[in-house]
């Protein structure tokens, strides 16, 4: 990648498309998240390595509950497989993993697994992945907001201190806001993803599907980003 390019801080994926990649080649949904989770492996190496120092990923919305039982049971045997087998490479690159989204209902096997690879990366100094797992916006800000306002009766904040930095504080995770939000698969939307933190991040939609999402395809959204003149509504 050119030396000069400006690497964006914080960069948000909606990784989609993990269906539509199987179909095509007649395979069970399920081998498109595998071949999904197979290729983020280098992508967030790669990442790290160009200077993202904070990676947002949609794994699992609240919604994606909905769907059949089948998919949801190998999606969260999945995400144990990885945060278990990826724990010495994360551990290798310094990465430190947080997650956001709600505890329930997430089987236990899962967040057992989460609060390991959590607790044992959490003094690390390089890229920070926080992992979207269970995660709806809309949830965010309803379970912030009443933390405020319980918060607020007992009296351990005032109405005063309550300004846009402070909720960005007061999200699952303390992250600086979103720079780039890319979405493979085709499809225009956010879905419910990081949609306080995105509120001046530019947005990179591509038709690729998310297996097929490399690191070039990642270098072409950082051109791409680079075209962008950011203006923070000035
Ligand atoms: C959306 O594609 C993808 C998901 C709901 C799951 C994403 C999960 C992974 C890539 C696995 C590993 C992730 C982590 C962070 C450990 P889709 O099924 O909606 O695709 P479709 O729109 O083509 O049906």
């Amino acid at each position: 990648m050119d030396d000069n390019l400006i690497i964006p801080k914080h960069v948000g994926i909606i990784m989609d498309g993990n269906g539509r990649w199987a179909k095509k080649r007649g395979l069970i949904r399920s081998m498109g998240h595998r071949a999904g989770a197979d290729n983020l492996k280098e992508l967030c190496l790669h990442m790290a390595s160009v200077g993202v120092e904070y990676v947002s990923l949609y794994a699992f919305s609240t919604e994606n509950f909905k769907r059949e039982k089948k998919e949801v049971d190998f999606l969260m045997n999945l995400f144990v497989t990885l945060f278990k087998g990826e724990f010495q490479t994360i551990m290798d690159h310094n990465i430190r993993v947080v997650f956001s989204g709600r505890v329930f209902p997430l089987p236990k096997k899962v967040l057992q697994a989460m609060n390991y690879v959590s607790e044992k990366t959490c003094n690390n100094t390089g890229a920070v992945l926080n992992i979207c797992l269970n995660y709806g916006s809309q949830s965010e800000i309803v379970d912030m907001t009443k933390q405020l306002c319980q918060d607020y009766k007992d009296g351990k904040i005032e109405l005063d201190d309550i300004d846009p930095e402070f909720i960005q504080h007061h999200l699952y995770q303390d992250l600086p806001p979103l720079d780039f939000v890319i979405r493979t698969s085709g499809e225009l939307r956010l879905s419910n993803f990081m949609l306080y933190q995105s509120s001046y991040a530019e947005f990179y939609f591509t038709d690729v599907l998310f297996p097929d999402f490399n690191t070039e395809e990642f270098d072409k959204a950082i051109v791409e980003f680079n075209q962008r003149n950011r203006k923070f509504g000035g």
